[in-house]
């Protein structure tokens, strides 16, 4: 939840922010508040056939590509603007899937063009849409990346209550930000798209993906005594650590949505 909206909206790190993500998601793999198991389901259904083209826009540490390469042998590109991550995607596709044509880009999605409009059998954007200004930004532009039968699946977070005025102003964010897990699978409905699937988080997905985040700095300072950004890095992640727990966990949820392009 943190990293979705620190790095997307408040833009005050001092701090290289892919530096702090880095070592905040050391011990992550998946970059999101999806278990293993949800996860490793939603790649067996997805089904995908051998060569298929895949994008993955804020990819991330690669982890969707290399698995569907793995289970499926599919082509594609990931795309992601932070140098950690596309150094870690790359020594990845070395060590597990070194033959399957997969493309890492360092490069902001925003900018990112496909030589052929509509050619991707998938398009993925999990946890990411301040990229193209929303949920429903980022569902229109997936759109125009797929051919017509292609799947787009994006993470998004969702109000699983209203907020409240207060967390709303410590995550500097609008209500509008974000909508309903309702509104999340309508605004594709209402592109044309259809629905198929959901895989919604529980308390233990996230608390995994939050309190990683904790070990993981704690970690790092161990490790790192004399970095001078020790100081900003705890004063940040003990921020993020108390808007979490005093209120953040029940009042913002997280899904992935599976689309269908007609
Ligand atoms: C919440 S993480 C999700 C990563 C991955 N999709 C996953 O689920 O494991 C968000 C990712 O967005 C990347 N990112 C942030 N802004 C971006 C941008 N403008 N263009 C491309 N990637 C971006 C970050 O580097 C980070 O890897």
């Amino acid at each position: 939840m943190t990293f979705l909206l620190v790095l997307a909206v408040s833009g005050e790190l001092i701090m290289d922010p892919w530096k702090y993500y880095d070592i905040t998601h050391k011990r992550h793999h998946l970059c999101n508040p999806l278990n293993t198991e949800k996860f490793e389901r939603l790649c067996q259904l997805l089904r995908l056939k051998r060569g298929e083209r895949v994008l993955d826009i804020a990819c991330g540490k690669g982890e969707f590509l290399i698995r569907l390469a793995e289970l499926y042998g599919i082509t594609g590109i990931g795309v992601d603007i932070s140098p950690y991550c596309i150094r870690d995607c790359m020594e990845k596709h070395r060590r597990r899937v070194p033959d399957s044509d997969i493309e890492f880009v360092e490069m902001d999605g925003a900018d990112y063009r496909p030589e052929v409009p509509s050619s991707f059998d998938a398009a993925l954007c999990i946890g990411a849409s301040w990229v193209y200004g929303g949920h429903r930004g980022t569902i229109q532009t997936l759109k125009g990346m797929v051919k017509n039968g292609g799947l787009i699946v994006v993470g998004e977070p969702f109000w699983l209550m209203e907020p409240s005025k207060e967390y709303l102003e410590v995550e500097e964010i609008n209500r509008d930000d974000f909508g309903t897990h309702r509104n999340n699978v309508r605004v594709g409905e209402n592109e044309g798209l259809s629905c198929l699937y959901t895989l919604v988080s529980d308390y233990d997905d996230w608390d995994h993906y939050e309190t990683l985040q904790w070990w993981a700095v704690d970690e790092y300072v161990r490790a790192h005594p004399d970095d001078p950004d020790i100081r900003e890095l705890v004063q940040r992640k003990t921020r993020e650590k108390h808007i979490y727990l005093q209120g953040g966990r029940e009042t913002m949820g997280w899904a992935i949505y599976v689309f269908r392009k007609e």
